[in-house]
């Protein structure tokens, strides 16, 4: 059910719950899960999959559960996101550790900006970044969106230190036609 996304070497799919190894994996690592609240148990991990799983059959939208094509394994999250009270439409990305350093990040967001200007109604798309999370901040900087400065995620969330990323689908679409 939902659309899935074919890039070189990677499925974007929609989240199932047999993903949650993956999940737990990542948000249990602390570097891993530094910059997206902080580490927490697998049963967290299961809530925080359920919630993108939700936001799917709410919204029509959500993070893709991303699948390394060789191995057939979970390696992350990354696609489109706009809880409410949000600072605007969002693509956001985290990646297992082991899958970190091979470009995957990228391919998975240029594949679901694609997806996202081709089929929702957005004109631009934000990301929500640490100042601190340097590697988050080249993936954006590669991507070609610009940093708009300080911003603010609504509650819970109040008090993390964000920036924030955007480009317009103008800008996307003249940087890689389609
Ligand atoms: C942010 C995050 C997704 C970036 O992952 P990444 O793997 O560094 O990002 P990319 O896909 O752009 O890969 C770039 C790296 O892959 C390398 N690479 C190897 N093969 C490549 C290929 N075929 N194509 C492109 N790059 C390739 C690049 O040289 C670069 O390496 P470098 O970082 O040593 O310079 C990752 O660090 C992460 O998941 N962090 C934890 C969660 C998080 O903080 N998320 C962001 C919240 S805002």
């Amino acid at each position: 059910m939902g659309p899935t996304l074919d890039t070189a070497r990677l499925t974007l799919r929609l989240p199932r719950e047999e993903d949650l190894d993956g999940w737990a994996d990542l948000m249990a690592d602390e570097q891993a899960a530094q910059f997206i609240g902080g580490p927490i148990p697998r049963s967290g991990a299961w809530r925080a999959m359920a919630t993108m799983a939700g936001s799917w059959s709410l919204k029509g939208f959500g993070m893709f559960s991303v699948i390394e094509k060789s191995s057939g394994e979970w390696i992350g999250r990354v696609g489109p996101w706009r809880p409410e009270g949000w600072p605007g439409p969002e693509v956001g990305w985290a990646l297992r550790k082991s899958a970190w350093g091979k470009g995957y990040a990228r391919e998975a967001a240029e594949a679901a900006i694609d997806w996202v200007f081709e089929t929702l109604d957005w004109s631009e798309v934000i990301h929500t970044i640490d100042p601190a999370n340097v590697s988050s901040q080249r993936l954006a900087m590669a991507l070609g969106a610009v940093n708009a400065g300080p911003t603010r995620l609504p509650p819970p969330l109040e008090n993390f230190p964000v920036e924030l990323w955007r480009q317009s689908r103008e800008d996307w679409r003249a940087r890689s036609p389609t």
